[in-house]
This record gives structure tokens, sequence and C-alpha cells, in this order.
């Protein structure tokens, strides 16, 4: 992909360019968490976004997006938002690290990705942390990686319509190969945990359901939480966050102030922060088979709680776990399509994608992509 970039940015700007990746993500447990400042446990994927950039010396930016064979080109003022949006994102990161101070100008860039879009893999994190990172090298802004995390996460928000939490731009920016990331998402603690699976691979699926409406769907459950929250504050008023809340004051104070949808909502976000935790232990121990189960609750309750899984990802991630070979199986990101991560005896896994790859097709008439993947670095200037 490299090659491919270098090439189309000397034909339409000449030579001179630097070249930057930054990897998608895929989420093991910890979903919908993040937002109520809970726990998450990703790693950075080998897929991601490739650009190469070069200083312009104008006040311009100007962007060619390889794979739609698209360009746009833009100035760094607030009223300069482009109309295209994939090239909001670039925009939206350049306006985050000037309102931190950081002095940037324009310049000349092509990117392209081989992160799955709209496949819960977090193109639009990986799209974001090349450019943020990028930009504070080339600028020498100063910036640390914690706080380009959170430009990519503030783009989201101001620029793209979506609240999303910390997670992708967390992991896409500290991804380290072999390693999970278990991310406290109030404190912004987090341990490495390196990604030993003995027997067993991990293999992602791509249930190809296309998203619509995924973003307004996202925010909504967004504000579920926020007014599950307000409503356990009056009986908790310790809780900053839902996960502060442990599963028994839950079960002791929920029903007294909550009922329907939004109770659904706080008990799956409470019992998931739990289950991440026991999930990094139980990967700790060596106790692979626990860590498979956890998977299987959390598409549980991401199915009948908080009701983002929907009838593709349910399908596939049903027929990943009734193979036999296959210990855990969960959708993975936002949900309401995008990927499963299932975890498989290693000498399986081509049976097992064979497998399901025919029983979802009967299920759904739409065929899934695998991709057997492994976990990489974040960030990064690529040297030649
Ligand atoms: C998307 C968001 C993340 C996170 C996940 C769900 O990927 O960008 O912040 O909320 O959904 O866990």
């Amino acid at each position: 992909m490299k090659e491919k970039v270098s090439k189309k940015f000397q034909e339409i700007y000449g030579s001179g360019a630097i070249l930057f990746a930054s990897p998608g993500r895929i989420n093991l447990i910890g979903e919908h968490t993040d937002y109520n400042g809970g726990f998450v446990f990703p790693g950075a994927v080998d897929k991601g976004i490739v650009a190469a950039i070069k200083l312009n010396g104008t006040d311009k930016v100007r962007a060619y997006a390889l794979d739609l064979g698209e360009s746009a080109e833009f100035g760094l003022n607030e009223a300069d938002k482009p109309a295209q949006s994939w090239a909001c994102y670039i925009f939206g990161v350049c306006r985050e690290i000037q309102k931190r101070g950081g002095k940037i100008g324009g310049f000349d860039t092509v990117f392209a990705g081989d992160v799955p879009l709209g496949a819960g893999m977090s193109s639009s994190a990986a799209l974001e942390s090349t450019y943020a990172f990028a930009l504070n090298d080339l600028y020498n802004c100063g910036i640390d990686k914690f706080e380009l995390a959170k430009i990519g996460q503030s783009t989201e928000h101001n620029y793209c319509g979506v609240n999303c939490g910390i997670m992708d731009q967390f992991a896409s920016s500290l991804g380290k190969k072999d390693n999970a990331i278990l991310l406290n998402c109030k404190t912004l603690e987090y341990e490495y945990i390196p990604l030993e699976l003995g027997n067993y691979s991990l293999v992602i699926a791509n249930c190809n359901k296309p998203r619509s409406l995924q973003d307004s769907k996202y925010n909504e459950r967004r504000a579920e939480t926020e007014e599950a929250l307000e409503k356990l504050k009056t009986v908790i008023p310790s809780a900053a966050c839902l996960a502060d809340i442990s599963p028994a004051q839950f079960n002791e104070f929920g029903k007294k102030v909550l009922s329907g949808k939004v109770y659904d909502r706080a008990k799956h976000v409470i019992e998931e922060c739990a289950r991440v935790l026991s999930s990094a232990e139980a990967l700790k121990k060596g106790e692979i088979e626990k860590f498979g189960e956890y998977l299987n609750q959390s598409h549980y309750s991401l199915r009948d709680l908080y009701e983002v899984t929907g009838d593709y990802l349910d399908a596939l991630s049903a027929r990943s776990r009734e193979f036999d070979g296959c210990i855990g199986s969960r959708m993975t990101g936002a949900g309401f399509g995008g990927c499963t991560v299932s975890l498989v005896e290693k000498d399986k896994v081509d049976e097992f994608i064979k497998y399901v790859d025919e029983k979802y097709y009967a299920d759904m008439g739409v065929r899934a992509a695998f991709y057997k993947t492994s976990i990489e670095n974040g960030a990064q200037e690529i040297k030649e």
C-alpha cells in the first residue's frame, strides 16, 4: 500500500513526501463502556491507513483519497470545512491541533487504507491518528500521545457528528505489537497485556451489512446511558459515571430509579465493565476457555440489553460459536453491522472459515469476509 500511495503522491504533487501510518483496531471485550468511564480491551491490527504528506508552505491543504479517486482543497480556518466527509476528518484534526496551540500550515497529501470501511474496525480513527501523529511530528507541536488520541476523538465530536468514546483513537495511537491494551477510560491509565492465546487464534469476520443509521443510533445509546446515570446519581450520589457503579450496587438500586430500556442499557455497561476485568485476569492466567466464555456473554448482553447487534451479527456469531473448535465469538466495535471476533483452535481456522462462510450465507444471503489478523504497533512514521 505504501508504494501505491508514494507513487500517486509523486504523480500529483511531486517528490519529497514523508509516509505515516496508523492501524485500525479490534476490541476484544468492553463494548459501549468507554463513554461511560469504563474499561475496554482493544488491540491495533495489521490493517490501517497510510498517508504521504509534504508541507507546501501555503495555508491550504490539498488532499487526495486514493481509494475513492477524489480530491479536496481547504483552508485551516473554521469556516473552511470541506464538503466531502472523508476530508472533514483531516480538516477536523488540523482544527483540533490548532485549538491546542499547535502552529500548523498547509500540506499536500495522498492517503489510502486497507481497513474495511464501516466494518467496526475504526477506519476513521486510523485516519485521524495518522494525521494527528504526522502533523504533530512535522510541525513539532510537542503534543503527547494521549492528547493526540483526544484530538481524534474531538474531531469525531466536533466535525463528524459522532459522540464516540476514546477507545478507537487510543488503540490506534498507542497500540503495541502482540499486546492488548487494558484501558481505564475514566483515568486513561492503561496496561499492555501480552495476547498469548495458547492453542487459539483470533479470527475476524465482517458480516458485510451496510451500517445505515449507525451514527444516530450510537448517539442515541450514549444519551440513554447518560439518562441512566442522572437517575442513578439520585440513589448513588458518589457515581461520576456508570462505571463507578458495581454490579452489586446496581442490583440493589437499579430498579428503584430505572426501568425498561434505560435499565437494560445501564445493566449492560456495568456488567460489561466487570467482564473486561475478569477477561484480562483470565488471559493473564492463560485461562483461554474462560476468556472465550466472557466473549460470548458480552455478545448476549449487547444483543439482549444494549440492542446493537442485529440479525447479521447475531447469525454470524451464532454460526461461529456452534463450530466445534470455536470457544467464543462476539461482535466488536459499535455494532449495527461490522465485524465479529472469534477465538478458534489454531489448526481448525481454515475449516472454521469454510463452515461459517457457508452457514452464514445460507442464513442471510450475504457473504461474510474473514481476516486472520495480527496485533501491531500504533501510529508511526514509515521509514523507507
Ligand atoms: C465505536 C466508538 C468507540 C466505542 C465503540 C463501542 O467504535 O468509536 O468509542 O464506543 O464504538 O464500544
